[in-house]
């Protein structure tokens, strides 16, 4: 077998931590299995009461820990000589959070073999527009046929059903996106990069508006959540760059979308008292666009601002014909969508606003309606047909000087046109939505996984191939094994979210961020000392 790319302690480390936990795991599993067939004592797990309470990691510590495992204040004064005394209840305690580590730590594994040996193989990408529209069409065919979906939610306001952006509809719309941007990857389309374009803007501008509705209407700024949302956000991409020793950067999605909802936040968390105010909120809007502006308008400022973070999103493509400055991928990537994700707040702010307008309409009488909605179309499909001819159809470079100011028209106008009648409103596609769900999963696994990098940093230009010569089969695999682990890594996330950052109890919380850190700082330097010792006696 041959591993592409060298040995890193980050590696090391992963190692070091994971092997204690999948033991521990499988004796936690042995020692359920034993209590469950020899004993018929009484005192039943509640499994799903363990992964909640999160009883871990005492063990976890004294056996090498996991990265980003913790322990959590014991309740009793007898549980740290429990796990000495390796405990058969201790550990059945903690089973289904050892289970959702081990199984997360194994399916980094498999990425690593899949992408970084020569274990599997791979195969070339190839373009045929028709292939490519056929299964996109074949599957909303799917979709559509198995999960069509009437929603009767109602409207906070009247109690009537409107729906008005809501969370079906915006998952749904990821998911239609996502399956697009996907499979440009996959088969290389790279006659619709403009379109790709669009659609990371739309998630943008999605950030913008799901975070501002949400910190604006529940003002939970605290701690716990905010730990949360980076968890999301980062706990797997953070796994994958130290197991694939990848820079962050090689995911811009998650380093864009993590700044982007840290602006929203702190646009709504600063002086958060003031919210209620129209005007405090217009002060900070036209703030944000100020900062934006001074960033990427005017030379030089970019480069005093990010230095200090090059270390997290500096990158460069090993074998890229043309070389940019390192920090050259960040500049383009958040600079492409450096307005929408305003626009999305500005959205949000208006969204009752807007939901408020929609019912009037909805209750006037039918001849005016019917014209109203009829010239809405009209506007839409006249800007729509306009910005496809002049905006969309230029060629790519010169597209994307002008797709930071003009990115907002296909989205509005996909907004207006979704929900123009009450009956398109409350219609979904579950599988789309489905998709939706888990699209952080997807464009990250896709790099590993479907296709393959072949080594540190390296773009994803090849395809992973299972089954040699028949790309057609080996691509229906290879998607059934992506999705699935996909969806998995999603829930394993939020298991293990729920564990190690409990809501409600702040000591807890901080408790295990401190020991998370230790651990995963002595783990790095005894991996370091592995790898250099050696070296060093020589
Ligand atoms: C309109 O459609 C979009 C896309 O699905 C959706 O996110 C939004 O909820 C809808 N609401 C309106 C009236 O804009
Ligand atoms: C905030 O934005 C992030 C990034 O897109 C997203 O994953 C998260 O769900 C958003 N939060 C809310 C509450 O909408």
């Amino acid at each position: 077998m041959e591993i592409w790319g060298p040995i890193t302690p980050g590696q090391v480390a992963f190692c070091i931590g994971f092997i204690p936990v999948l033991a521990a795991w499988l004796y936690s599993e042995l020692s359920e299995y034993w209590r469950k067939h020899t004993s018929s004592r009484l005192d039943s797990v509640d499994d799903f009461g363990a992964i909640r309470n999160g009883e871990d990691s005492k063990a976890l510590l004294l056996e090498g820990g996991n990265i980003g495992s913790s322990m959590r204040e014991q309740k009793s004064p007898s549980s740290t000589v429990r796990c000495f005394l390796v405990d058969k209840t201790f550990y059945s305690n903690n089973r289904l959070t050892l289970r959702a580590m081990s199984e997360f730590g194994i399916i980094l594994v498999y990425f690593f073999i899949c992408d970084r040996t020569n274990l599997l193989g791979d195969s070339t990408r190839n373009y045929s527009r028709d292939l490519f529209f056929f299964l996109y069409f074949l599957l909303i065919i799917v979709a559509a046929m198995t999960s069509f979906t009437i929603h009767h939610d109602k409207s906070p306001f009247s109690g009537k059903s409107v729906l008005y952006l809501n969370r079906h509809q915006t998952e749904e719309w990821k998911g239609w996106m996502q399956v697009l941007f996907v499979m440009y990857h996959y088969f290389s389309a790279k006659e619709i990069y403009n379109a790709i374009r669009i659609f990371i803007a739309a998630y943008v501008w999605m950030t913008g508006f799901g975070n501002f509705s949400y910190y604006y209407v529940r003002k939970d700024f605290s701690l716990a959540r905010f730990c949360q949302m980076m968890w999301r956000l980062n706990f797997f991409v953070a796994f994958c760059c130290i197991v694939l020793d990848n820079h962050y950067m090689l995911y811009y999605i998650c380093p864009m979308h993590t700044f982007f909802t840290l602006m929203v936040y702190a646009v709504l968390g600063v002086f958060n008292k003031y919210n209620e105010r129209g005007s405090i909120i217009a002060v900070k809007i036209a703030l944000c666009f100020l900062i934006i502006i001074a960033i990427w308008e005017i030379p030089g400022v970019f480069d005093v601002v990010w230095s200090p973070f090059a270390f997290l999103l500096s990158y460069n493509d090993p074998s890229a014909k043309t070389k940019y400055s390192p920090m050259h991928e960040w500049q383009f990537r958040a600079g492409l969508d450096r307005y929408i994700w305003i626009i999305g707040m500005i959205y949000a702010y208006y969204h009752p606003t807007v939901e408020r307008w929609i019912e009037k309409l909805e209750e006037a009488e039918a001849k005016l309606r019917i014209s109203i909605k009829a010239f809405v179309v009209l506007i839409c499909l006249a800007m729509g047909y306009a910005w496809y001819e002049y905006i969309y159809k230029l060629e790519k470079y010169t597209y994307n000087k002008y797709h930071p100011y003009t990115s907002w028209i296909p989205i509005t106008i996909y907004i207006c046109l979704r929900n123009i009648t009450q009956s398109f409103r409350s219609y979904s596609l579950t599988l789309f939505a489905w998709l939706g769900k888990i699209t952080l999963e997807t464009y990250i696994a896709q790099f590993h996984i479907w296709l393959r990098t072949g080594g540190p940093d390296e773009q994803p230009r090849k395809l992973l191939s299972l089954i040699p010569n028949y790309p057609m089969i080996n691509y229906m695999l290879t998607t059934a094994i992506y999705i699935a682990v996909a969806h998995r890594i999603f829930q394993l996330t939020n298991m293990l979210k729920i564990v190690f950052l409990p809501s409600r109890d702040k000591r807890r919380l901080i408790y295990n961020i401190t020991v998370g850190a230790i651990v995963l700082g002595m783990l790095y330097a005894v991996s370091l000392a592995c790898l250099n010792v050696p070296k060093m006696l020589k």
